[in-house]
């Protein structure tokens, strides 16, 4: 029988914003090559972006880029990328935990236990992830390389991570 047209991969369509953490990038004075991985590796997956921005660490700034894109450009997924380490400026976890109303601890566990078997030093990131609303957003570390292993860890749970922050999931 024809199962006819593929609506879940339709419905499953994420809206993704990136937002790179990074005072040299903002400034300008380095590549924000992390970022754009991230876009690409988002696309590949099929999945739409909604919002790409470079923001300096600053946590009431990072708060409100936060803010904007999930309760006016309803992103389903903010990726964080950067300030996720032990250096004076590096707030982006205490900006996502500022502006989110539950954790999504797992995910951040995910994320650090997965890379601990590629790199020790993964212990050094203090990345977090959160709900705002209808909105997932998970910080990943700033490196091109630990934002592209860190995506290949948790991107195939993020559709049913949105179906679920909908309402929808589990009967
Ligand atoms: N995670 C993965 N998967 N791969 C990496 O290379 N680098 C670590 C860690 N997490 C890394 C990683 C390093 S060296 C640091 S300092 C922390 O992430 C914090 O990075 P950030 O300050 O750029 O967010």
């Amino acid at each position: 029988m024809d199962p006819g047209p593929d609506m879940t991969a339709l419905e499953r369509m994420l809206r993704i914003a990136v937002v790179t953490c990074s005072d040299s990038r903002f400034a300008g004075d380095a590549e924000d090559t992390a970022g754009l991985a991230l876009t690409s590796l988002a696309e590949e997956c099929g999945w739409e972006i909604a919002d790409y921005r470079i923001v300096p660490d600053d946590r009431e700034v990072i708060g409100a880029a936060l803010v904007e894109l999930a309760d006016r450009i309803a992103a389903d997924v903010v990726l964080t990328c950067g300030g996720t380490g032990f250096s004076p400026r590096d707030v982006t976890p205490e900006a996502t935990h500022d502006v989110c109303d539950r954790l999504a601890s797992g995910i951040a566990e995910a994320m650090r236990a997965g890379s601990m078997a590629i790199t020790r030093r993964a212990m050094l990131s203090r990345g977090s992830a959160g709900l705002r609303g209808r909105t997932l957003v998970i910080n990943m570390p700033g490196s091109e390389k630990a934002a592209r292993e860190t995506f290949g860890l948790v991107a195939d749970q993020l559709e049913h991570a949105v179906e679920m922050m909908a309402g929808g999931g589990h009967p």
